[in-house]
C-alpha cells in the first residue's frame, strides 16, 4: 500500500516536472517567434553599429577615439576667476526653462525647453551639437544675417528661433554667463580650428526625396514612447522642465530654426537618437534619420520668420524650407530633396 502511494507521488511530481518543462520550451518559441516576426518590437539599445534595423550593413565611422575633442573637466573650474559667472551659465544652459521658461524665476522669454536638449550634456557630447568651436571661430561672418556675429549674437539666435522667444538684453547677467561657459568649454581650441566631433555628424544625402510617410513609421516605432504621440513631449511631474522635449506644435522650435532644415534634424537624430545613440554606435540607418527628419518637419510648429534673414538669397543652403530662391526649384525640393540637382546646381553657379 505504501509503496503504491510512493510510485503514484513519484509519477505526480515526474508529470509536474515534464509539464513545467514542456511550458518553458513553449514560451521560448513563442518569444524567439514573435521576435523574428516583430522586429521592431525587440527594439533595444543595443549595439547596433554595423547592422541596423533595416538589417543593412553600413561602415562604421574611421574616425578614432583619440583624435575627437574632450571637454575641460568641471573640476578645473576650481579657483578659475570666473568661477561663478561660468557655472551659473552652465546652469542656465542645462535647466534654461528653470530661468527662462513661461515659467522662469528670472525672465520668462522662451518655449519651455533647456539649450541642453539640442547641445547635449551641455554642449560638450561628441556630435552632440557640443560648444567645442565656438570659442575658436567667434565673431565670424554669417550669411543668414549677412553680418560678423559675436557669440552674444550667436545665442540670442538661437533664444529666438530654437526657443522661440525673445532675445536677453545685451547687458545681462544670463547672457554674459552662458557666454562665459561656452568660451570655457572651448578655451583649449587654437583661434581657428574646428576640432573633430564639433557640430553635426556628417551623413549622405538619400537619391531620392526623403518621405513623411515612412518617416511617421519611424517615429511610431523609435521616438513616440518619449516624445509622445502628438510629438509635445512630456513634463517632468511637479517640475518646469520637460523630462523629454516636444519636437512639433506650439512649444517646440520655430521654423526659423536650425533643425528646421532637414539635413540638420537627420545629422542630430543619426548619432544622438534614440537617447543612447553616439556617432559610432547609432540606431538608426541614414535612410531612417532622413525620414523621420521629412516626418517631423511636416508637422505643425511656430511659424516665426525673419525679414532680415538671407540678404543674397542665392546663399540660402540647398535644404532652406522656404523661398524665396535664386533658382527654379520648387519648396518642395528644397525641403525634402531629393537635393544633389539643387547642389549641383548652387555648384556650377559658384563657377
Ligand atoms: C531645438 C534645438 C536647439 C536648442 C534648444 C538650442 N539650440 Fe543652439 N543650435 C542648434 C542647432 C541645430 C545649431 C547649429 C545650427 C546651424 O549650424 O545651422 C545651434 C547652434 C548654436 C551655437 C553655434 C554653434 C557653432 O558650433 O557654431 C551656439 C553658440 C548655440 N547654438 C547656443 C545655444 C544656446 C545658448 C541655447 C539656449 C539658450 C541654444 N543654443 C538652444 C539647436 C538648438
Ligand atoms: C528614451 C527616450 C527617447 C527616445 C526613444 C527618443 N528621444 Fe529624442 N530626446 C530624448 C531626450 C531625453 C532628449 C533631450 C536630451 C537632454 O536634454 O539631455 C531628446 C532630444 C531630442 C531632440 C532635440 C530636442 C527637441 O525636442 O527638438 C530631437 C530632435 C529628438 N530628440 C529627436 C528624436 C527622434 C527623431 C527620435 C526617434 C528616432 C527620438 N528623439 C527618440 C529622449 C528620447
Amino acid at each position: 500500500m505504501k509503496d503504491d502511494k510512493k510510485s503514484i507521488n513519484l509519477l505526480l511530481s515526474t508529470c509536474g516536472i515534464l509539464a513545467l518543462l514542456s511550458f518553458v520550451v513553449l514560451l521560448l518559441v513563442a518569444v524567439t517567434g514573435a521576435f523574428y516576426l516583430y522586429p521592431a518590437a525587440s527594439y533595444t539599445f543595443t549595439d547596433s553599429k554595423t547592422v541596423n534595423s533595416t538589417g543593412k550593413s553600413e561602415p562604421v565611422t574611421s574616425i578614432e577615439k583619440d583624435e575627437v575633442w574632450r571637454a575641460p573637466a568641471l573640476s578645473s573650474l576650481t579657483g578659475n576667476p570666473e568661477e561663478k559667472s561660468i557655472t551659473y551659465g552652465r546652469e542656465l544652459i542645462a535647466h534654461t526653462a528653470k530661468y527662462l521658461g513661461p515659467e522662469g524665476s528670472v525672465l520668462q522669454i522662451s518655449n519651455g525647453m533647456n539649450c541642453q536638449n539640442c547641445h547635449l550634456d551641455a554642449g560638450t557630447k561628441i556630435f552632440g551639437n557640443n560648444y567645442s568651436r565656438v570659442f575658436s571661430t567667434y565673431p565670424k561672418f554669417r550669411k543668414r544675417s549677412g553680418s560678423e556675429e559675436d557669440i552674444y549674437k550667436r545665442i540670442n539666435d538661437c533664444l529666438e528661433r530654437s526657443l522661440n522667444g525673445k532675445p536677453l538684453p545685451l547687458h545681462s547677467e544670463e547672457l554674459k554667463a552662458m557666454a562665459a561657459y561656452i568660451n570655457w568649454v572651448g578655451r583649449d581650441v587654437k583661434k581657428g580650428d574646428e576640432p573633430e566631433g564639433a557640430g553635426l555628424y556628417e551623413i549622405a544625402l538619400l537619391d531620392r526625396a526623403a518621405s513623411p510617410e515612412k518617416g511617421k513609421l519611424v517615429y511610431e516605432t523609435r521616438c513616440q514612447t518619449c516624445h509622445s504621440e502628438n510629438g509635445q513631449g512630456q513634463k517632468k511631474a511637479g517640475a518646469t522642465e520637460y523630462l523629454y522635449p516636444p519636437l512639433y506644435g506650439d512649444n517646440s522650435y520655430n521654423v526659423s530654426a536650425g533643425l528646421y532644415r532637414i539635413s540638420n534634424f537627420a545629422k542630430f537624430v543619426k548619432a544622438n537618437m534614440p537617447l543612447g545613440a553616439t556617432y559610432d554606435k547609432p540606431i538608426l540607418s541614414d535612410e531612417e534619420a532622413w525620414d523621420v527628419a521629412a516626418y517631423v518637419n511636416s508637422m505643425p510648429r511656430p511659424q516665426k520668420t525673419f525679414k532680415q534673414d538671407w540678404p543674397e538669397i542665392a546663399d540660402k543652403p540647398f535644404d532652406h524650407p522656404f523661398g524665396p530662391y535664386a533658382d527654379a526649384f520648387t519648396e518642395k525640393q528644397h525641403k525634402y530633396g531629393p537635393f544633389q540637382e539643387i547642389k549641383q546646381a548652387q555648384q556650377k553657379k559658384a563657377l
